[in-house]
């Protein structure tokens, strides 16, 4: 990983620590990707409730998808796959939702603890196949840093 990427990587790790509540966990973590990365034009946090992801803190437009079902867009996709999906041409993908006509790609992370997705962390980019490995590593890997952090929670 890339310097710039382990710098961001060890900011968020700080903040996560420093914080125990999730909600201003997450709040920093949006902040501090949104300060170092330039190609993250939308980040937010999305958290299961039941079979609907919930949308969390956020940084960028205001989404229409508030709720979105398991398996529904590229959210509910990678939620219910259990896996970090990257896609790098919104419109040639068919289960994207439309939040912002600029967006041209995006990547979703799922949260996971003991085998159970807690919630993910999407991000858009205006940028066609603006993410790449690193940013992957990157965001998985906060993404198990923040998975403590929503045992306790939140919704409320
Ligand atoms: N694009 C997502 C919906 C969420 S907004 O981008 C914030 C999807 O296809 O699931």
């Amino acid at each position: 990983m890339r310097q710039k990427y382990s710098d961001t990587l060890e900011r968020i790790r700080a903040a996560v620590e420093r914080h125990d509540h999730g909600i201003r966990a997450m709040e920093a973590v949006v902040r501090l990707l949104k300060q170092d990365l330039p190609d993250y034009n939308w980040i937010g946090f999305y958290l299961l409730d039941g079979n609907e992801l919930v949308l969390g803190p956020f940084i960028g437009r205001p989404s229409p998808h508030t709720r979105i079902p398991l398996g529904r867009g590229i959210c509910g996709a990678a939620a219910a796959e259990k896996t970090t999906i990257v896609v790098d041409d919104v419109d040639a993908d068919p289960r994207y939702l439309a939040c912002s006509v600029e967006t041209r790609a995006e990547i979703v992370v799922p949260i996971m603890q003991n085998g159970d997705v807690l919630g993910e962390i999407d991000v858009d980019s205006d940028r066609p196949a603006a993410f790449g490995a690193e940013d992957r590593e990157l965001l998985e890997a906060v993404a198990a840093l923040i998975a403590p952090k929503l045992r306790t929670h939140l919704l409320s």
